[in-house]
């Protein structure tokens, strides 16, 4: 038994732990109470305040001009969920990448049980990308959503989320890119990406609390709300208000989790994004290569760590993914992920489906040592 310290390596499942300002942005908010827009008194108008210019970051982050089409969601599910039973509730044809997380598998495939849609798959090419042309062609004239994630979860791979979104934009369909994996990690600008519906999570890249999230749409794209309840807005009303943010965000605001979100980007922002990628793909690279050159030990995802996030799956030849967990954790002390990480058509396209991979995920606050230690302990 490793004893009581430990080394954490699934920041892909959430990021831990965050930043200092990230805590004490939570505490204060917590102390500080108000429900945002229900009364005119100074609690309810300073958690408003607080909403507000929350929203303003995280859409500035993201490159988003009107900080109304940007809500907040409890994670990366809810935000897709919004979306896709947003988009579809007329039904139609969708199309999706194979590397797509259940949180877009689930909910797509209980509306094709229920008949209300037809569910395509993209082929990849050897490289695990998605086939560009066959992407093409698979366009219908009832295709009426397209997702893709932007990295997988699995391999790390980065995804051509630029050019899908373009061809799916040229043929009048919304394109939903699920930046989960993304968000916090690597630059996203929707003016220069283009999708009409971004999700992403607040607690993984992007150094927020758990039970954070948020869903971009498109100026012009109506989405029919799946939660519908108090808004503050229009309350002689009976049905949910039509403008944004209000339509997608009935309820109150989880507001302690989405200050220490804005702090979270706050950070980000100070430390850089070219950095935190730097030191990430730094980390990537070399636990890739270290953990190739164990003899047993075969790794998935792109061989250039400028191609992927830092997601690293891997599997030892006849070991069972889950004992090897087991034993990093119970032996070295270490944390990661086994199994299929609710991706399991990725891992049927991988081959590994349905016995899993070891998944290691640094973050921004993981060490060279930290890694060192890692593959020693592999070895
Ligand atoms: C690609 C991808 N999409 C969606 C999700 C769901 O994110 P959340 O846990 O914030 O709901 C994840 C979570 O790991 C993910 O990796």
């Amino acid at each position: 038994m490793a004893g009581t310290k430990y080394y954490y390596l699934d920041n892909a499942a959430t990021s831990w732990p965050k930043p200092e300002p990230v805590y004490k942005a939570v505490e204060s908010a917590l102390r500080a109470g108000g429900n945002p827009g229900r009364s005119s008194h100074r609690s309810s108008l300073a958690a408003e305040r607080l909403l507000f210019a929350a929203r303003e970051k995280t859409a500035a982050f993201f490159g988003i001009e009107n900080p109304s089409s940007l809500v907040f969601s409890l994670n990366a599910t809810d935000a897709l969920n919004m979306a896709i039973k947003g988009v579809l509730c007329k039904g139609g044809h969708v199309i999706i990448t194979p590397f797509e997380h259940n949180s877009v598998l689930r909910p797509l495939n209980s509306l094709a049980r229920d008949g209300l849609i037809l569910l395509e798959e993209v082929p990849c090419t050897s490289a695990g990308e998605p086939d560009l042309n066959a992407y093409g062609e698979m366009f219908r004239p009832d295709t009426a959503l397209v997702i893709a994630t932007h990295a997988s979860n699995v391999t790390g791979l980065i995804m051509p989320v630029r050019e899908m979104a373009a061809i799916a934009r040229e043929k009048g369909v919304p394109f939903l890119l699920d930046a989960a994996q993304t968000a916090g990690v690597i630059p996203i600008d929707v003016k220069e990406l283009k999708p009409q519906l971004l999700a992403f999570a607040g607690h993984k890249g992007l150094l927020g609390p758990p039970g954070t999230g948020g869903l971009y749409v498109e100026d012009g794209l109506c989405l029919r709300p799946w939660r519908e309840g108090g808004t503050g807005s229009r309350s002689h009303e009976v049905l949910q208000p039509a403008e944004m943010p209000d339509c997608l965000e009935a309820g109150t605001h989880n507001i302690p989790g989405i200050a220490g979100l804005a702090a979270g980007i706050a950070y980000l922002q100070e430390v850089g994004l070219a950095k935190v990628r730097e030191h990430e793909t730094l980390l990537a690279g070399r636990l890739r290569e270290g953990l190739k050159s164990i003899p047993g030990v075969v790794v998935y995802g792109p061989e250039n760590p400028l191609k992927g996030v830092a997601v690293i799956s891997f599997e030892l030849e006849g070991v069972d993914s889950g004992e090897v967990g087991y034993i990093l954790e119970e032996t070295y002390g270490i944390l990661c992920r086994t199994g299929l990480h609710c991706a399991p058509n990725a891992h049927k396209q991988l081959g590994t489906f349905p016995r899993g991979t070891v998944r290691v995920s640094p973050g921004l606050f993981t060490t060279e040592a930290e890694a060192a230690y890692l593959l020693k302990a592999a070895m």
